[in-house]
């Protein structure tokens, strides 16, 4: 080693202990523990602003690249912000954040910098905590948010469209991953390689581009909440009513994909990541790299694939994510694409899950009663529908489900969870299966596009599933045959 390798070595190895040796203990990676420690941070300095706080944020977690010091104007400029973050943070709340901001996927497929929502999904905070400050700014100054959108998915899509040109689309983007417990969080680790745009990373964006944006819409008389409190509302609310989100009129985590959608679709994604590019190389002075001719492609195919993956299908919770037990001998793989979709409602549970607590609980109870009591090799399904927002996998799309006696090979069989005899499930669900999950299937391959839904009772004897009511909304959806 030479010299000078050898007292960077020790100048890191200083820093290492200075920043990381504090005796913090290992902190959960929740979002209740960030919010939390937000809170303590609120509560002792008393009349600070939101935007100070997310700008120390920033400054801690170390974003000053070009593009977003273009846009949100850069730290070193503000004369007392480190004063201003000293005087905020102390060693163990910097510590604390230090940690929890720092976006890094190692070596061994852990994701850091990401914390888990109380709805199951994993969340980066770097883009929801820069969407938060442009919606800030711009309340503040009295302006239109600037930035929003390559702040939050822009600039990650797009580079992240590029980088891997050579791999089919949708490999391009993603993957999710699963927590080592979902009591107590600590450890994400991928399903497969990494690309920029993990499903995380994208969460955290739509998430920041939905808060920035009611942010900046806040009426001129009504001052920003505190940021615990603007976290709060989205990520930690109860459901209560059997009737779920469809009594919900806020902006909840949840509906993360439909509310962002209806915010970014309008602005016409390609050209506004073509300029986000430019954007970035001009401010890197790599403009050379606009001139490779196959960029216009690579951003029309990510993109292409960017709304089937998070807007046309719905977030799917993995088995991994919700307990599941393995498969108990080796799963049959389907032939695709499949011809039938069969509809069913659980009966038992009889209630509509309303948390992924809970729904991962029910979830759990029917593949014991599937495993144990029938003795088969796993849940029967092959999703299931939650009324917390979520579609839950089951044997998924590539294998042979035990649904609909004497059909399984020919349809994936789809159950909501509750009793539908009497009452219909939520709107909000339904929709999660008649427009989202069926979508997904056909444009992903999976069910031929002249695909055909029947109700369980309709090709099975001795089964009113899945229940009068639903059976009788289920009649009017397209698709559906006698
Ligand atoms: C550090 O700051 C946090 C939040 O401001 C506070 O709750 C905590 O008590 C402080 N810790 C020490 C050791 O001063
Ligand atoms: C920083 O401040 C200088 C002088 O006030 C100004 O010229 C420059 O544009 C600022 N830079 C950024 C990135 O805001
Ligand atoms: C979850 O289930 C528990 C017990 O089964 C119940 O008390 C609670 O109200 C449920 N919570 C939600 C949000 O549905
Ligand atoms: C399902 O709902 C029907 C109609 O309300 C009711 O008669 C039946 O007992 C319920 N079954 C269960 C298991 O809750
Ligand atoms: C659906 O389309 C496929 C090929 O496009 C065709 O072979 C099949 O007969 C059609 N099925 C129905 C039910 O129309
Ligand atoms: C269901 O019952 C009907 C009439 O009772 C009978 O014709 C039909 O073969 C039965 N179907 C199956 C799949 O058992």
């Amino acid at each position: 080693m030479t010299l000078f390798g050898l007292s960077f070595f020790v100048l890191a190895l200083s820093h290492f202990f200075t920043v990381y040796s504090r005796p913090t203990g290992d902190h959960l990676r929740n979002i209740d523990s960030f919010i939390r420690a937000v809170q303590q941070v609120e509560d002792s300095n008393p009349g600070l602003s939101p935007l100070a706080l997310v700008r120390a944020l920033r400054r801690t977690a170390g974003h000053d690249d070009e593009m977003t010091n273009h846009f949100l104007g850069a730290l070193y400029n503000l004369s007392d912000a480190e004063l201003l973050e000293t005087a905020i943070f102390n060693a163990s709340s910097f510590s604390f954040f230090d940690k929890a901001l720092h976006h890094i996927v190692t070596n061994y497929g852990e994701e850091r910098g990401v914390v888990l929502a109380p709805d199951g999904t994993t969340v980066a905070l770097t883009p929801l905590l820069l969407g938060i400050e442009s919606g800030l700014k711009a309340k503040i100054e009295g302006t239109q948010a600037v930035g929003l959108f390559p702040l939050t998915l822009g600039r990650t899509l797009g580079l992240s469209f590029l980088s891997l040109q050579d791999f089919p689309p949708s490999y391009r983007l993603g993957p999710n991953g699963c927590w080592d417990s979902v009591d107590r969080p600590k450890l994400f680790k991928l399903s497969r390689p990494a690309t920029l745009a993990t499903d995380a990373v994208i969460n955290g964006g739509m998430d920041g581009a939905i808060l920035g944006m009611d942010l900046s819409n806040l009426p001129a008389s009504e001052q920003p909440q505190a940021l615990s409190e603007v976290l709060k509302g989205y990520y930690s609310f109860d459901l209560y009513e059997a009737q779920g989100l469809d009594a919900v009129t806020r902006h909840v985590s949840p509906r993360r994909r439909e509310i962002s959608r209806s915010i970014l679709e309008p602005l016409d994604l390609h050209s506004q990541v073509m300029e986000t590019l430019a954007l970035v190389w001009k401010l890197e002075k790599t403009e050379w790299i606009a001139l490779d001719n196959g960029v216009g492609k690579a951003v029309k195919d990510g993109l292409q694939e960017f709304v089937h993956k998070y807007w046309d299908c719905p977030q799917i919770i993995p088995r991994c994510q919700w307990g599941a037990k393995p498969y108990q001998s080796t799963p049959i793989p389907l032939s695709l694409p499949l011809q039938f979709l069969y509809v069913h409602h659980t009966y038992e549970p009889s209630s509509p899950c309303l948390s992924f607590p809970n729904c991962s609980r029910n979830m759990r109870a029917m593949q014991r009663f599937h495993q144990v009591d029938r003795g088969w090799s796993d849940i029967g399904y092959s999703f299931v529908v939650g009324s917390d927002g979520y579609v839950y996998e089951g044997r998924g799309w590539n294998h042979l489900g035990r649904h609909t006696r004497g059909h399984n090979a020919i349809g994936y069989g789809v159950s909501i969870i509750g009793n539908y005899t009497a009452t219909l499930p939520s709107r909000h669900a339904m929709d999660l299966l008649r427009h989202h999950l069926v979508r997904c299937a056909v444009d992903g391959g999976r069910l031929a596009a002249n695909f055909t839904i029947h109700g369980h009772r309709q090709v099975v004897n001795y089964t009113s599933c899945p229940g009068y009511a639903f059976y009788s909304e289920i009649r009017s959806w397209e698709h559906f045959s006698e």
